[in-house]
């Protein structure tokens, strides 16, 4: 006879059996009734030790969320995480072994992520393998390829609309594909990163075919109203993520005769976290991703899980709390996993997710920077860092054991996140100033070097949030349009500057596909009906493999010029030790407000990153360099020329950025 439970089915043999794996150790009651008894002794030891770790936290967390169900949630968090550990295949456990022999492996300077989206960089899975040549010579150890799970058929949001978490698209390939390519990847010393979709599913997916049914268990999966008066309710303090194609943050559904929550599209029905089984279920979804060898999960749009009357509903205490349970029971089945957070929030709310206070290195790992990607725009179009500086400056600093993800473009739009204080300490308005940006990044501005497009214009707040490629954003579309080659270098040096800014920062740097070969806006996006609405797939181009293959022969080519730039700051990155994460990087107020000013204060010595944001040479006194090198002969990592440091001026050229470290 087998009796269910909502993880799977259990035997009376075993439920009569359990225990006996633990004959020797000392372990809680409840612990021994909730592991599987078949356990080899190996596992069985390893499980016991993470979860006497491990537990206390998982169980604070739970009962801050859960309150009475606290108690029987962890039983069966702790059965989920027997059963998981079980299955996990043993070349991954010993990736396991090595991972908690080095816990720092996303922090080092040799991390270097790519991402792109599977049929557009490679056609399927199984293709991807062709590239894997291409992706070490770009000095990659990170792939996160765009969402791959089965989405809904037609529009999709780029496939964050899942239909099935247990099977890949079908034009990509089978989960046995996955798990075959994440092994080819692991023997490349490259990790496997996918998205995972916390907040919505589809209208598609199982659980909401059964809730429409009229099964009530599913029905509480969901966020469900019988009338407006609730939905009313929270819209007053609501935002709106897409004003333009889906405005409102409820949607009617026939079959439920309800209104269900859906924060972003009509066909994102977003999940009940306040119910346990809605963590189960994802906790079962960790486990089985992490058994396919994926090494990181990009936590989708995990600042909007919880939902509380009355604020903006993101970033509630009880999404850490839920976090830290999803990470410690990663902890106990698969800690060569890592978790990265994608919330777009504002600083003080963004360190948060890399734990603070009790939640210390305790939830996600890595975390997207969002304000240095857009103060690096802003400054990059304003040739003045002030705003910049002050901004990062007042950065709260991040758990020691975590790393920033840092990015200059990805799959989605730029939205202009400049807080108006930080604003008016640097001298300008927030409206004006992210105005100014809009104008600047969709050319309309007078001067303008940018091609980009207008997301989302909301007439409500002003807002005009802009898509567009890395090199078009950066000039290079403008600049070959008309035909000048002076403003195609000055486009080349921006893009190689902000490569290097963010490669400097200490973090995962992120190439996004076509990038590195300075692919420009495609426009054929229109063509297309499930992607004419929404044009962020203008900078979601298909990969360029003909201009790959011409660089080897043209070697002045824009693309050859930004790929051979691109590789030589991974090159560098990976041998200077002053680039580990664990290291913060304080933005300092430069002597020339064109000037980017970097330190980074490591054991073995301080690195100072100068760039000048600007088409213009900014001549500076050398004398507080030497002070913050720390000697007066400064080693320039990028040219690999000494520099002497004693004369009093040094001239960066325009779009120069100089890396100096002290000459031992
Ligand atoms: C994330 C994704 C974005 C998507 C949203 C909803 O922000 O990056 O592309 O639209 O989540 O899933």
């Amino acid at each position: 006879m087998t009796r269910s439970t909502s993880t799977g089915s259990v035997s009376d043999e075993a439920v009569h059996n359990r225990g006996r794996m633990w004959e020797g150790h000392p372990v809680t009651a409840e612990q021994r009734d909730f592991v599987q008894p078949t356990l080899p002794p190996d596992v069985a030891r390893s499980l016991r030790l993470r979860l006497e770790r491990y537990s206390p936290q998982m169980r604070e967390s739970l009962e801050a969320v859960y309150g009475e169900q606290a108690g029987t949630t962890y039983e069966r968090l702790v059965e989920l995480a027997s059963r998981a550990i079980a299955e996990r295949p043993e070349d991954l456990r010993v990736l396991d072994e090595a991972r908690l022999l080095s816990p720092d492996w996303l922090q080092q300077p040799r991390m270097v992520g790519y991402v792109c989206y599977t049929d557009r960089f490679a056609g399927t899975l199984a293709q991807i393998g062709d590239h894997l040549d291409y992706l070490e010579s770009l000095g990659v150890t990170y792939l996160h390829l765009m969402p791959l799970l089965k989405p809904r058929p037609g529009e999709n949001d780029g496939g964050y609309a899942v239909a099935d978490y247990r099977s890949v698209r079908e034009d990509l390939g089978t989960m046995d594909d996955l798990a075959a390519l994440a092994a080819r990847l692991r023997e490349r010393g490259i990790s496997l990163v996918v998205d995972l979709v916390l907040n919505h599913v589809t209208p598609e997916h199982e659980w909401a075919q059964r809730a429409r049914a009229g099964e009530q268990k599913y029905r509480d999966y969901f966020l469900v109203f019988d009338d407006r008066t609730e939905p009313d309710a929270y819209e007053r303090t609501l935002p709106e993520v897409f004003p333009d194609f889906a405005p409102g943050n409820f949607t009617w559904d026939e079959d439920l005769q309800a209104w269900v929550w859906t924060t972003f599209n009509s066909y994102q029905w977003d999940l009940n976290w306040a119910n346990p089984d809605v963590l189960l279920e994802m906790a079962d979804v960790i486990c089985y991703l992490a058994n396919q060898g994926v090494e990181v999960l990009r936590l989708d749009a995990i600042a909007f899980i919880w939902k509380r009357l009355g604020t903006s509903c993101q970033n509630e205490p009880e999404v850490h709390h839920i976090t830290r349970v999803l990470r410690s029971l990663l902890r106990v089945v698969a800690p060569a996993v890592a978790f990265k957070a994608e919330a777009i929030v504002g600083p003080d709310d963004l360190v948060k997710y890399l734990g603070i206070g009790e939640h210390y290195g305790k939830v996600s790992d890595t975390a997207y920077h969002n304000a240095l990607m857009v103060h690096l725009w802003s400054a990059i179009a304003s040739r003045d860092t002030r705003l910049l500086q002050l901004a990062l400056s007042r950065f709260p600093p991040k758990a020691s054991t975590t790393t920033w993800a840092t990015y200059v473009r990805c799959h989605d739009d730029i939205g202009w996140a400049i807080s108006d204080a930080d604003a008016a300490a640097a001298m300008v308005t927030g409206p004006g100033h992210r105005s100014f940006l809009s104008d600047f990044y969709s050319g309309e501005a007078p001067g303008s070097f940018a091609k980009g497009l207008v997301f989302q214009f909301n007439p409500e707040t002003n807002d005009r949030r802009i898509s567009g490629s890395m090199a078009s954003l950066a000039g290079l579309e403008a600049a070959l349009e008309a035909g000048d080659g002076l403003a195609v270098d000055a486009a080349i040096a921006r893009i190689r500057l902000l490569f290097a800014a963010v490669m400097g920062f200490g973090g995962v740097p992120l190439i996004y596909m076509g990038d590195e070969i300075a692919m420009l806006n495609d426009y054929s996006y229109t063509d297309d009906p499930d992607h004419a609405r929404d044009n962020r797939w203008v900078h979601r181009p298909t990969m360029d493999w003909e201009q790959v293959a011409d660089t080897e022969s043209d070697t002045w080519s824009p693309a050859a010029r930004v790929l051979t730039a691109v590789r030589h700051l991974v090159q560098v990155r990976a041998r200077t030790p002053q680039l580990h994460a664990s290291v913060e990087s304080q933005v300092l107020a430069a002597p020339d407000r064109r000037l980017l000013l970097v330190v980074r204060n490591h054991p073995l010595g301080a690195m100072v990153q100068l760039s000048n944001v600007s088409e213009t040479p900014v001549q500076i006194a050398t004398a507080w360099l030497r002070d913050l090198v720390g000697s007066s002969r400064a080693s320039e990592l990028l040219s690999g020329f000494d520099y002497d440091l004693t004369p009093h001026q040094l001239t960066v050229q325009p779009y120069q950025v100089l890396w100096f470290v002290s000459c031992a």
